[in-house]
């Protein structure tokens, strides 16, 4: 059976005694919460809503942040927390559904009459102390709300107000609980991050020590001690994590690593060799190449069901990839670049929230009859955090800053069937898009472009020739968390010069097209 081998918590000792937890109230922000209180060296992790106060009393946390959530807390099924947890004297602060939790607590009275406001508010800071020290008298302000606070208890002071909410701001008068009806943690909030820094720092008394170094170099300690004189294996993709992974592997144990890259065929262009090269370059570890470009066609010969493919895809996966780790001697470990997002997601964090959406599942995941125990070195942090980490650790821009790539590969953007022959078409088209937005600076600054092959050919005319080809899709989208996209606002420019490369460059295509649906309702991949 694989099990998570029995490390410590991937909590650097400084964090250990400093962390703040955020309450998962199903909120889309809560990662953004943890996110932007890490961004202020604060070490930050999510818990489940429903987490009792004597756990949070174990987990000592310096302060607690109530996130907000869809619901109304007069829905019968609302989430709820522990009210002992306001008891502990550990600062708490309430955001949108968690103000209103707090003043359902204690005493205030929340309305449900329809009030909703959604949009940039201007707040006037009426409480000029506290959270609000450094921001200015009248502030803007992200408001995402049905229910509001329409009075509080005796025991509290608003401490800022908009034209149609009274409490946009409030504060216990004894006691280091606050709330906001507004969202500091989104960027439509400007001052937001000066309020969840005041929360921090004046009410919290964080130190402001936790750093992504500290990270790296403990993490690499412990890994080492952790796998004595152990081997342990790593999947390489070409993608950011799987690069951390080794990277970090590599500066811990050397040559004790082996690496595994599957070559299935549903690459982009040339990115076998690029990953191998990349890899050469940066580390003197074992690597080993399964090529398997073959095998996978073979067992994608005739399916067109997007989930088919993607089963099989997977099935075939883990089969080449533990048919090569059970040659490679004394290997004892296997190394995963599962992050944050995916551990809470799954609902496999202790204390995590246990139902939210859940993510894609990852075909680079590998089945537990495996029989390695898993290290786990990227458990703790975002995607951004790991791409800092990855620069940290020396990796090339290229690679930290590579877009991402679905495990399944190209057989998910070449919709229908899956032959070498439209593979390579697809090929073609999409590394004309990646190189025509490359050149055009705007790689960064989109977080992930490519082509996809449309199962539909159209009439065109060549020279003096009617034409009956293929069709090209061309989709790049700009997202922060890639669970919303909006579709890029590419300059018409470089639009038609994709489009003149590819109809011009890769034979059997005689149109393009540009994707402009946005996630939701469309999604990121046409499968
Ligand atoms: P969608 O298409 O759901 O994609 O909007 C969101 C993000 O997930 C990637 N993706 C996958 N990644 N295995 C992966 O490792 C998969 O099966 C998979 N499907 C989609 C997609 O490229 C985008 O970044």
């Amino acid at each position: 059976m694989t099990k998570t081998a029995p490390a410590p918590p991937n909590v650097p000792s400084a964090a250990a005694a400093q962390r703040v937890l955020v309450l998962d109230f199903g909120s889309q922000y809560a990662q953004l919460i943890a996110r932007r209180v890490r961004e202020q060296n604060v070490y930050c992790e999510i818990v489940r809503h429903d987490i009792t106060a004597e756990r949070l009393k174990e987990l000592d946390p310096i302060g607690i942040i109530l996130s907000g959530g869809p619901n109304s807390v007069y829905e019968p099924d609302a989430p709820q927390c522990d009210a002992k947890l306001f008891e502990l004297g550990i600062p708490v602060l309430g955001i949108c559904y968690g103000m209103q939790l707090v003043c359902q607590a204690l005493g205030g009275k929340v309305d449900n009459t329809p009030s909703r406001e959604y949009g940039r508010a201007e707040c006037e800071v009426t409480d000029a102390g506290d959270l609000f020290a450094n921001v200015a008298a009248q502030t803007q302000v992200w408001m995402s709300h049905g229910d509001q606070v329409a009075g509080i208890a005796e025991d509290f002071l608003p401490m800022a107000r908009t034209s149609t909410c009274p409490y946009a701001a409030i504060k216990h008068r004894q006691l280091p609980i606050y709330g906001l009806q507004f969202h500091p943690e989104v960027t439509h909030t400007p001052e937001g991050a000066t309020v969840l820094g005041n929360f921090l720092n004046s009410v919290c008394g964080a130190n402001g020590t936790w750093k992504l170094g500290d990270f790296a170099e403990e993490t690499i300690a412990r890994i080492r001690q952790q796998v004595g004189d152990d081997r342990v294996i790593c999947g390489l993709s070409g993608g950011v994590d799987s690069a951390v992974v080794a990277a970090i592997l590599a500066e811990a144990i050397g040559e004790q690593l082996s690496c595994i890259l599957v070559d299935n065929g549903l690459l982009r262009l040339d990115e076998e060799r690029a990953v191998v090269e990349e890899f050469s370059d940066h580390f003197k570890t074992d690597l080993h190449v399964v090529k398997a470009e073959d095998r996978f066609l073979d067992v994608l010969d005739g399916v067109t069901d997007p989930q088919e493919k993607r089963r099989r895809i997977g099935h075939t996966f883990i089969e080449c990839f533990a048919s090569e780790a059970q040659k490679i001697e004394g290997a004892k470990y296997l190394a995963q670049g599962t992050l944050y997002p995916d551990v809470i997601e799954s609902g496999a964090a202790p204390d995590g929230p246990a139902d939210t959406i859940k993510l894609h599942h990852n075909v680079g995941g590998l089945p537990e009859e495996l029989g390695f125990d898993l290290i786990e070195p990227l458990r703790d942090l975002f995607k951004d955090e790991v791409r800092r980490l990855g620069l940290q650790l020396g990796l090339p821009e290229e690679i930290v800053w590579r877009h991402p790539f679905p495990g399944p590969g190209l057989a998910v953007r070449c919709l229908g069937e899956v032959t070498k022959g439209r593979l390579d078409t697809l090929r073609a088209a999409d590394a004309i898009v990646v190189g025509e937005i490359k050149a055009a600076g705007l790689y960064r600054a989109t977080s992930q472009s490519f082509a996809v092959l449309l199962p539909i050919q159209s009439v065109g005319v060549m020279g003096d020739s009617r034409t009956y080809e293929d069709t090209i899709a061309v989709r790049s989208v700009n997202t922060d968390d890639f669970m919303t996209a909006d579709w890029s606002h590419l300059p018409y420019e470089l639009l038609a010069r994709i489009s003149t490369r590819i109809i011009n460059e890769v034979q059997g295509v005689n149109r393009v097209v540009y994707d402009i649906s946005s996630k939701p309702p469309a999604t990121i991949e046409w499968e």
